[in-house]
């Protein structure tokens, strides 16, 4: 017996595409389902300035191969000397869609992020007046905070505090990890919405670490206790359409994530609909994905849904997806969710 699920067709409102050969790789796996997504700007050096995301467009749109549409939605990189004016007038042009606040460290290519958010006030107020939102990497970075306490530690000691004295500012919390974000995003009215990813819906933080590490499941923000797992489970699925897919989907070699110091990221583009099609089914939600993939993203980020659809097909024989990408000077690992699915995008 097969089963079929139409949607409008998703956007990824958090990506990592790289550059290059990596960009060349991973691109078609997203293009393949989605038709736009959030690109994040962390490369090295990272996209500071409009120039830089409008050069960055332009080599993703030449990565692209022939058949294949996908709009990129530009993003800058906040720094402490971010100029306001340059902001104002890449997203005026249409090209970027929001900024990307890294504090200093948190993650991957970071080191150029904010450590005095004073130096970037300004930036924060004239985005406030365009409506231009933020994407925040939620986690604090200081030494004496515990890894799983460090993005409700941010929301209290940065995020509360940047959002009230920016009134107006919108703020996308980026892939949450706690109940702590999911509840911050609910005590919220207006202007805040939050992006989930994928692989945050199906591991916790033993799958990472019992019976052995688990390098291809560390990414950050690290995942959590289950009930955290559990809480934004509860939040994408709920229909709240504060909450909406950002897959984080974050590419890197299989050099370097089975190393000594293994990258953060999990790479989730060539899988993420058949599995969330699986943890919407789990949750008897099947009827909020679309929402939680296509309709809430565009709502936040003002833009139109999407009007072609894509069609998923549940089978009696489980799926195989690649287990690697291959992408010239090594491999990327997909994504493995650790159990069947039985869901495909078929048209
Ligand atoms: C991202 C990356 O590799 O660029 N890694 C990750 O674990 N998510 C950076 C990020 O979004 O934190
Ligand atoms: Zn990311």
């Amino acid at each position: 017996m097969t089963q079929t699920l139409t949607l409008r067709r998703p956007d990824d409102w958090h990506l990592h595409l790289r550059d290059g050969a990596m960009l060349q790789a991973v691109l078609p796996e997203t293009a393949r389902h989605f038709a736009r997504a959030i690109i994040m700007p962390n490369l090295v050096p990272p996209v500071v300035t409009g120039d830089q995301a409008a050069a960055y467009r332009d080599r993703i749109m030449a990565a692209l191969p022939d058949g294949m549409t996908f709009e990129p939605l530009m993003t800058l990189y906040l720094t402490e000397d971010t100029d306001p004016d340059d902001v104002a007038q890449a997203a005026a042009s249409g090209l970027v869609k929001a900024v990307k606040l890294y504090p200093a460290g948190a993650t991957t290519n970071s080191a150029s992020g904010v450590r005095d958010f004073d130096k970037v006030r300004p930036v924060l107020e004239r985005m406030a007046d365009i409506g231009l939102p933020l994407c925040v990497h939620g986690e604090v970075t200081d030494a004496d905070i515990d890894i799983f306490d460090r993005e409700a530690v941010f929301i209290d000691r940065v995020l509360d505090p940047v959002r009230r004295a920016t009134p107006g500012l919108r703020v996308v919390m980026e892939h949450i990890t706690t109940a702590n974000g999911v509840d911050y995003v609910k005590s919220n009215d207006t202007d805040l919405g939050a992006t989930i990813t994928t692989h945050h819906l199906i591991i916790n933080r033993n799958h990472i670490l019992v019976g052995g590490i688990k390098p291809h499941y560390y990414c950050l923000p690290v995942a959590k206790r289950e009930e955290h797992r559990l809480a934004l489970r509860a939040a994408a699925t709920s229909g709240d359409d504060r909450f909406f897919l950002g897959t984080d989907s974050a590419p890197h070699t299989d050099a370097l994530k089975e190393h000594p110091c293994g990258c953060a990221g999990c790479f989730t583009a060539t899988n993420t609909m058949a599995l969330l099609a699986h943890v919407f089914e789990e949750e008897n939600a099947l009827d909020k994905l679309e929402g939680f993939a296509s309709r809430n993203g565009p709502g936040f980020y003002k833009l139109p849904v999407n009007i072609d659809t894509i069609t998923l097909t549940k089978s009696e024989t489980a799926t195989k997806f690649p287990a690697k990408i291959d992408m010239g000077e090594g491999t990327v690992t997909v994504f493995d969710p650790g159990f069947p699915v039985y869901w495909n995008v078929t048209a």
